[in-house]
């Protein structure tokens, strides 16, 4: 996975009068404050520099995680096709290119944000890429400032941490009351991030949502205490962004949390992968959630899924319905 080439490129054309050392600092910063997913004190993009380096840093991971995520909630509704778009804690529009990505039905977009650095960016990386993006219109107040209007497609990714818990709760009420199709929450795949998706998931489940991904069910969530839902998206690196970071690997997995929910009836109800396969000779073993709830299943070459299940990955449904 990496951004596509015209938010790759028109990034490239920003960064390249930034000095590194400046960069490298100041997303450092900002980069570890946002990975650890605290919701005290989160770190403000109060210059350019720190907006540019949030997106050289972050914003790859971030799309990456929002991308499998829509995938997911594409492969549960085949026959979603939204027409407008809301991404709030938009920072410089990740979720805008992923959704466009995903759904090119996508007419009217919508970023709320309320840095202006992170706006400012948000437009420039979005000026030459086609329409609805590059007249996205952005917001330029914080969430419950002012009352939200109703779009088919919502997104919070990755903002609803930053939140006061008590101010999480009712900005989610808020943007599932606001969300005309489905509503998606992305949040990093750590403990704290995925208790923060289990509690939005009751609290919306209550309000009436149907769950779309990553659960194929809307009962209560099975994962014991201790344990936490997660999944992975595997990120290739830039040059650049191996220098930002000081890394040699060539790709990271960005973890990741989520929920997406519905007013509507959900057409894909297999049983998700809750963790990388094992693979041994003749014999596959998955963890599933699935509508009964946690199970293992050994796949062996006599199962007429084994040819699938060989091929089925960490995040995925099985057996595969429609992709
Ligand atoms: C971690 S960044 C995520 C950006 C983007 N959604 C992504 O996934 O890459 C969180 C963003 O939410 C914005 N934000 C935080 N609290 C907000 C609020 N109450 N209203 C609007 N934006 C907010 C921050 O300024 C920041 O740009």
């Amino acid at each position: 996975m990496t951004l596509p080439p015209l938010l790759e490129a028109q990034l490239e054309s920003l960064l390249h009068d930034v000095h590194p050392h400046e960069l490298r600092e100041s997303s450092a910063h900002l980069s570890e404050r946002y990975r650890s997913g605290h919701s005290t004190s989160a770190p403000r993009a109060a210059t350019a520099i720190d907006a540019l380096g949030y997106a050289a840093t972050r914003m790859p991971a971030t799309y990456g995680a929002v991308v499998q995520t829509l995938s997911a909630v594409h492969q549960a509704l085949p026959d979603f096709a939204p027409q407008s778009l809301l991404d709030v804690g938009s920072g410089p529009g990740t979720a805008l290119w992923a959704a466009l990505a995903q759904f090119p039905s996508i007419a009217d977009v919508t970023a709320l944000e309320r840095e202006p650095a992170m706006r400012d960016l948000g437009s420039k990386l979005a000026a030459f890429a086609p329409d609805p993006l590059r007249h996205a219109q952005w917001l330029d107040h914080g969430l419950g400032q002012a009352p939200l209007k109703p779009h088919d497609l919502i997104i919070a990714a990755y903002v609803v941490g930053e939140l006061r818990p008590d101010e999480a709760q009712s900005q989610v009420k808020a943007l599932w009351e606001a969300a005309r199709g489905v509503l998606v929450v992305v949040e990093p795949g750590t403990p704290d991030g995925f208790s923060r998706i289990r509690r939005l998931r009751e609290d919306l489940i209550r309000a009436g949502a149907q769950v779309v991904a990553p659960c194929p069910h809307s009962q209560s969530c099975p994962i014991a205490d201790g344990d936490w839902c997660h999944f992975a998206q595997r990120i290739q690196r830039t040059r650049r962004h191996r220098q930002l970071k000081g890394a040699d690997a060539p790709f990271e997995d960005e973890k990741f949390s989520y929920v997406a929910v519905t007013r509507q009836g959900v057409y894909d109800r297999s049983s998700r992968v809750l963790r990388h396969p094992q693979i041994e000779s003749g014999r596959i073993t998955l963890s599933l959630c699935g509508p009964d709830g946690l199970t293992t299943q050994v796949v062996t070459r006599r199962d007429p899924h084994f040819k699938e299940a060989r091929k089925t990955r960490w995040g995925e449904v099985f057996p595969p319905g429609r992709k």
